[in-house]
């Protein structure tokens, strides 16, 4: 477990204001909740001054404890519990590296490498450009497509130095790269298409009058027309076949 602390004096900002969109939608927040209970807006309002400020500096968190009638206290908590907020300047690219074991038996390490190749030598510090910082998370639920990683609120998976070194570039460039598996698989199905559940009328419960007129058989053969992935492959494969 890291230590996390507010960024140092030098960069924090001497005020902090949600922009008259952003104090909509905090309000809306609070205003989910009962009447006196308005403290359960916290994690929204420091989400929502982050999504504005790009991290949650003191100046964020004493307002935020403001309007929501809470001890300061109480909000530098929840800030600095969760790993989610950034409590100093981070780049415009927040890139978050899974090296959890499944991801780092499957070269997060090579992921790693590339951030600190192409952003900084150290997570959290901003790239030369402003552009980027990255950093290591915990398993972030991808564990089938892995390696993989999180920028915003896309992932990128299916991951390997040279392709993760080509989607910090492309982001560079101001390209925006297609998330999701990287390697040309559809979702999480072997590369090539799916190998199983391809008997549409073995999975699907058809009208009895549908099943006697043959639609079952016809929605079959579909299936196999297009592959279940939509990429043309469907014909079964042993288990772990990839092409
Ligand atoms: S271990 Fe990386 S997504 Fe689960």
């Amino acid at each position: 477990m890291s230590v996390r602390r507010l960024a140092p004096d030098e960069v924090q900002p001497s005020h902090f204001s949600f922009s008259p969109t952003n104090k909509d939608r905090v309000a809306q927040w609070i205003a989910k909740y009962p009447a006196g209970r308005q403290a359960s807006a916290v994690i929204a309002a420091l989400w929502i001054g982050q999504e504005q400020e790009g991290w949650v500096s003191k100046a964020m968190i004493e307002h935020v404890a403001e309007i929501l009638g809470m001890p300061y206290i109480r909000v530098l908590e929840v800030a600095t519990f969760y790993t989610m907020f950034h409590l100093a300047p981070a780049g415009e690219y927040v890139v978050q590296v899974c090296t959890t074991t499944p991801c780092m038996l499957r070269g997060s390490d090579e992921l790693v490498a590339a951030c600190k190749k192409h952003i900084h030598a150290n997570p959290h510090a901003v790239s030369a450009d402003g552009k980027f910082s990255w950093m290591e998370v915990e398993c972030l639920g991808a564990c089938v497509n892995a390696p993989m990683l999180q920028i915003g609120s896309d992932f990128y998976e299916d991951l390997d130095g040279p392709k993760t070194e080509a989607l910090i570039e492309a982001l560079r460039r101001g390209e925006t790269p297609k998330p999701g598996p990287q390697n040309g698989r559809h979702t999480s199905e072997p590369l090539g298409g799916a190998t199983t559940l391809l008997d549409r009328a073995a999975i699907i419960r058809m009208p009895s009058a549908d099943r006697d007129e043959g639609h079952v058989m016809d929605a079959s053969a579909n299936l196999k027309g297009e592959g279940a992935s939509g990429h043309g492959a469907a014909e079964p494969k042993s288990p772990g076949t990839t092409r």
